[in-house]
């Protein structure tokens, strides 16, 4: 009963999907555990892009079985739209997508909230994606407030129970803000005919999972986000509201931990922020403008244009050790290709000392200074490579840089955002 866990290694963005993907095809069930419609996974298939924010990224491969965990906070609405567009794009959903009656509902009343506090934290604003994720898990952890996909089974008591919380978000709406009430009538009038299209895709997930395990069907956890970014390990306050972490996968699933057999963290070549907080190898800003530019590194959720600098391999180094990775996907490696040098970050320095490890306040982490390797770079396309030996020696040697600092092997180096620019140096073992 093997389990693979799939995870960002720094601040999100650094093609998971093109990872899920690839490994979906050696599974039968992909899961999402954490976050929300604040996640932009794309796919290139076929020269076709798709982009999935809810629904896992496995879903384009016919027969594979998609879940939506507990852990993950669900918008309706947006789920709606996403299933759809990809029904319109010709995908069979039908009996191989669930969504668990535990997952947490994202409301309107959320993101009018998120987009008021934001606004409210001035220069201090985390950056969020306002999909209303931050306000729907401090629903979630109050234990009073927060409304699972389960509830929209029974419309009477989901009409009850929300018009409660929203009395209640009405006084912070009126009074603390100065906002315009919630029609708490209008928004169960709106979720309860979301709740007819989404009643066959509503299951207990973790009882479909089991029943997967014992038959030993091959279960593919992927991961939203990056370890950065996780409530407890990532650069907090600047971090999403979730567990990002491997750790995760276990509570937003109902899976246990001595089941998962395998964790891949993804890396891209290089490091990207998109959001406010800390970036130590941020590029400088000309740079950093001609690097986005190039690699087009614009948010596939909110459009934003993305922070990027130099990898980050004390982050990295973090990452193997908070997510017990077993592998690496390093992925657009042919970013690169361009560059004559190339720079890793290997240890950082505050108030005059080493440090291997990512510092727990933001003020100290502001401060840290990036201590860089130089290694050359390749200036060769890298393309069409496809096996590692075909690789120009320079990129081998970066890529056995990034094993050296992780101390984890890499299992996979994308050079490419189709299908079948993926090089293996090792498969999945199990
Ligand atoms: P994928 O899965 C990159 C960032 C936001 C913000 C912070 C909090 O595509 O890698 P939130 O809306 O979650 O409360 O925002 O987290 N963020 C992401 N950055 N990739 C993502 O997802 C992200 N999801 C959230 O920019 O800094
Ligand atoms: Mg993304």
């Amino acid at each position: 009963m093997p389990v693979t866990v799939a995870v960002g290694t720094h601040w999100g963005d650094e093609g998971k999907a093109k990872v899920v993907d690839f490994l979906t095809e050696k599974n039968d069930i992909v899961v999402r555990f954490q976050g929300g419609a604040n996640a932009g996974h794309t796919v290139i298939a076929g020269g076709e892009t798709w982009i999935f924010h809810q629904i896992p990224a496995g879903i384009l491969h016919p027969g594979k079985v998609c879940v939506v965990g507990n852990g993950v906070v669900l918008d309706p609405l947006a789920f709606l739209e996403e299933l759809d567009h990809v029904r319109g794009r010709g995908v069979e959903v039908e009996g191989r997508l669930w969504i668990s009656d535990r997952a947490h509902l994202v409301m309107p009343y959320h993101k009018q909230l998120e987009g008021i506090q934001e606004a409210a934290r001035g220069t201090g604003a985390i950056g969020t994606t306002r999909r209303g994720i931050g306000p729907t898990y401090y629903d979630k952890v109050s234990r009073e407030h927060g409304l699972r996909a389960g509830d929209l089974l029974d419309p009477t008591g989901f009409r009850t129970r929300l018009r409660k919380i929203v009395a209640d978000k009405n006084e912070v709406f009126t009074r603390v803000y100065g906002a315009e009430p919630v029609n708490a009538d209008a928004v169960a009038e709106e979720y309860l005919g979301y709740a007819e299209q989404m009643r066959p895709f509503i299951a207990d997930t973790a009882a479909i999972l089991h029943k997967a395990q014992n038959a030993g069907k091959g279960i593919l956890c992927e991961g939203a986000q990056g370890t950065l970014l996780d409530i407890d390990h990532g650069t907090y306050p600047f971090v999403t509201s979730s567990n990002t972490s491997a750790g995760g996968a276990c509570t937003g699933t109902g899976i246990g931990p001595t089941a998962i057999s395998e964790v891949i963290g993804i890396v891209k070549a290089y490091t990207s922020r998109v959001g406010n907080g800390p970036f130590p190898t941020e590029f400088e800003c000309e740079m950093g403008n001609r690097m986005r530019d190039l690699w087009n590194e614009y948010g596939a959720t909110t459009r934003r244009p993305r922070r990027c600098g130099w990898l980050d391999g004390v982050i990295l180094e973090y990452s193997a050790r908070i997510n017990g990775l077993t592998g690496l996907a390093v992925t657009a490696l042919d970013r690169l290709d361009v560059l004559s040098e190339l720079r890793i970050c290997r240890e950082y320095v505050l108030d005059g000392k080493r440090l291997h490890t990512v510092p727990a306040r933001t003020e100290d982490f502001d401060r840290v200074k990036a201590v860089y390797d130089t290694l050359p770079g390749w200036q060769t396309e890298t393309t069409s490579a496809r096996c590692f030996e075909e690789l120009p020696e320079n990129a081998r040697r970066y890529i056995r840089r990034i094993e050296e600092i992780a101390g984890v092997p890499v299992r996979y180096v994308g050079i490419g955002p189709e299908r079948d620019q993926m090089i293996v140096l090792r498969p999945q073992t199990v």
